[in-house]
C-alpha cells in the first residue's frame, strides 16, 4: 500500500523570516487560509518568542484555521516553549516544534555546549513541551553535518521523552541525495523506536538540491517533508513544496507514496504568495512558472497536438491552471465577472466585488479584451477604499533625453487635495519624490518591480513595491495600462498600508 507523506508548510516561518518576504497579520492569515485549502498537514505559523507580531499572527492563525495542525517554532528553552504553546493552544490541532543543533560545529561554536549537555537539554525540552501539548516535533538542527551515532542517540532519547515527529534538517543545504538516503536508512536501522514517530526532512537549497534531497529521503523512508511555497526561505530558500507535491503525484508508482494535498490549489497558492511578498515567479520555474506548460518548439507542438503525453507529464489543470480562457469585455456584466472569478478560485465580499467591477469597467474602456490574467491581477489588487487614506487625484510627469524629469502629483485625503512637486533622475524617481513631499519622508523604498500582466500593446502593467517605515514593511501594488500610473498607485498603496499598520 502506498505510504502517506505528511506535508509540513513553513512558508510563514522559515519563508517569512527571509529578507524581503515579511508579511503583515492579515496577509499571514490569508496565506494560512489558502494553505488549509491546499490541504497541507501542518502550517508552521511562526516563531512565537521572536516578536509580539509573530506571537499574535500564530495565535490568530491557530484560531481561524481548521483541518490541519498549527505549529510554532521554539528553541529548547522553557520561555520559548511557553510562548509557542500559548500561541498555538487554541488551535484545533496544536503542535510545538522545538530544536537544538546536534552537529559538532554548531555545538562547539554556536551553543558552546558539549554533546552530553545538548542531549540532556533536548530531552528536558521535549519532556517540558510534552507536558503542555500532546504533539511535539523535535528538530536536530544541522542534522546532515551531525555524527550519525550521536544523531541516532538524540533521536531515540527524544522519542522516549515524548516527541511525535523527528525532523532531520539540512540546515545549510550541504547534503546530496545519496547522502540523504544513507542518513535516513541509518536512522531507520539504528533508532529502535523510529517507527513510533513521523520521520521528517527539512532541506535548504544552497546547492540547488533541496527538492531532490527531500524526495531521496522519502524514497528511503521519511514520512514527512517540510518546505515552502515557491521555495522561499533563508538564503537560497527551502524545498519548493509545489515541486515535492507534484513529484509525488506524478511519480506515485516510483515513490509508492501519496499526500493529502489538493493539487488544483497549487497555482492559486503560489500566485497568492508571490503577490503578497512582491516576488515574481521566474517564467521557467518548475510547476508554477508561466512557461511550465508552454510548448514553443515546432516539434514539441506537433507532438502535443498528436498526443499530449508526448511532451506533457502532468496537466495544467492538475495544478489548477484553467485552460479554457474566457475573454471578457466592456459588455460583460457583473454576474459574468463574478462567475469567472469564482472559476479562477476567488471568493470576494460584496464590497470587494463592487470596487473590482468599477475597475473592470474602467479597464474595459481602455482595452478590448480582458483576459483571465487581467482579472486575476484586478482580484489580487482588490482593496476597498477606506477613509483616512491617500488617493491619486491627478498627476503630470515629464521626462525626456537631456532634460530633468519632473512630476506634479495631487493626492486626496479626507476630501482635501494636496499637491507635491519634485524633480528626479527619472519619471518614477520624480513622481515618488513628489509623493514624499506630501506624505512625509519616513517611507523608504526597498524594492520596485514592474511586469506586464498579459500580452499585447494594451497589456496591464503591474508594479509591486516594498516600503519600510520604522520596523514596519508593506507591499504596495498598482495596476494600470499606464506604467507611470501603476508606479504611483503602488507607492500610494504601500504608504496607505503602512499608515494603517501604525
Ligand atoms: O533549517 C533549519 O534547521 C530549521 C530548523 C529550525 C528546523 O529551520
Ligand atoms: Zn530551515
Amino acid at each position: 500500500m502506498a505510504k502517506r507523506i505528511r506535508i509540513f508548510d513553513t512558508t510563514l516561518r522559515d519563508g517569512e523570516q527571509s529578507p524581503g518576504c515579511s508579511m503583515n497579520l492579515s496577509e499571514k492569515c490569508e496565506v494560512a487560509r489558502q494553505l488549509a485549502r491546499l490541504g497541507v498537514d501542518v502550517i508552521e505559523a511562526g516563531f512565537a518568542i521572536a516578536s509580539p507580531g509573530d506571537f499574535e499572527a500564530i495565535s490568530e492563525i491557530a484560531k481561524i484555521v481548521k483541518g490541519c495542525q498549527v505549529a510554532s517554532l521554539a528553541r529548547s528553552v522553557q520561555k520559548d516553549i511557553d510562548a509557542a504553546y500559548n500561541a498555538v493552544k487554541h488551535a484545533e490541532a496544536p503542535l510545538i516544534h522545538i530544536f537544538i543543533a546536534t552537529s559538532p560545529i554548531h555545538m562547539q561554536y554556536k551553543l558552546r555546549m558539549t554533546p552530553e549537555q545538548v542531549l540532556e537539554r533536548a530531552v528536558e525540552a521535549t519532556k517540558y513541551a510534552k507536558s503542555l501539548c500532546s504533539e511535539v516535533e523535535f528538530s536536530c538542527e544541522d542534522a546532515t553535518r551531525s555524527e550519525l551515532p550521536f544523531l541516532a542517540q538524540v533521536v531515540q532519547k527524544v522519542i522516549e521523552a515524548g516527541a511525535t515527529v523527528i525532523n532531520i534538517p539540512d540546515t545549510v543545504g550541504y547534503t546530496t541525495p545519496a547522502e540523504m538516503t544513507e542518513r535516513i536508512k541509518y536512522l531507520r536501522e539504528n533508532v529502535p523506536d523510529v517507527d513510533k514517530v513521523h520521520l521528517s526532512v527539512h532541506c535548504h537549497n544552497d546547492l540547488g538540491m533541496a527538492v531532490a534531497n527531500s524526495l531521496a529521503a522519502v524514497a528511503a523512508g521519511a514520512t514527512q517533508v517540510e518546505g515552502t511555497i515557491n521555495g522561499i526561505g533563508e538564503r537560497a530558500g527551502n524545498a519548493a513544496l509545489e515541486e515535492v507535491i507534484m513529484a509525488l503525484h506524478t511519480r506515485k508508482n516510483f515513490f509508492n507514496a501519496t499526500c493529502n494535498v489538493d493539487t488544483t490549489q497549487i497555482y492559486r497558492t503560489s500566485r497568492l504568495i508571490s503577490n503578497i511578498i512582491g516576488q515574481p515567479i521566474p517564467p521557467n520555474k518548475a510547476i508554477v512558472g508561466a512557461n511550465a506548460f508552454a510548448h514553443e518548439s515546432g516539434i514539441h507542438q506537433h507532438g502535443v497536438l498528436a498526443e499530449r503525453s508526448t511532451y506533457e507529464i502532468m496537466t495544467p489543470q492538475s495544478i489548477g491552471l484553467l485552460t479554457n480562457k474566457m475573454v471578457l469585455g466592456k459588455h460583460s456584466g457583473r454576474h459574468a465577472v463574478e462567475e469567472r472569478l469564482k472559476e479562477l478560485g476567488y471568493t470576494l465580499s460584496k464590497e470587494e466585488l463592487d470596487s473590482l467591477f468599477e475597475k473592470f469597467k474602467k479597464l474595459a474602456d481602455q482595452k478590448k479584451n480582458i483576459s483571465d490574467s487581467d482579472l486575476e491581477a484586478l482580484a489580487d489588487d482588490r482593496q476597498v477604499e477606506k477613509p483616512g487614506v491617500y488617493k491619486l487625484e491627478r498627476y503630470v510627469v515629464n521626462c525626456g533625453k537631456a532634460m530633468t524629469a519632473t512630476a506634479v502629483i495631487g493626492l486626496e485625503k479626507d476630501g482635501v487635495v494636496t499637491e507635491g512637486v519634485a524633480a528626479g533622475t527619472g519619471p518614477v524617481d520624480a513622481a515618488y519624490k513628489a509623493i514624499e513631499s506630501i506624505v512625509g519622508p519616513d517611507f523608504t523604498l526597498t524594492h520596485y518591480a514592474i511586469q506586464s500582466v498579459s500580452e499585447g500593446e494594451d497589456s496591464l502593467g503591474e508594479v509591486v513595491v516594498r516600503l519600510k517605515r520604522g520596523d514596519h514593511v508593506a507591499t504596495g501594488r498598482g495596476l494600470s495600462t499606464d506604467i507611470i500610473e501603476s508606479s504611483l498607485l503602488a507607492y500610494i498603496n504601500g504608504v496607505n498600508k503602512l499608515l494603517q499598520q501604525a
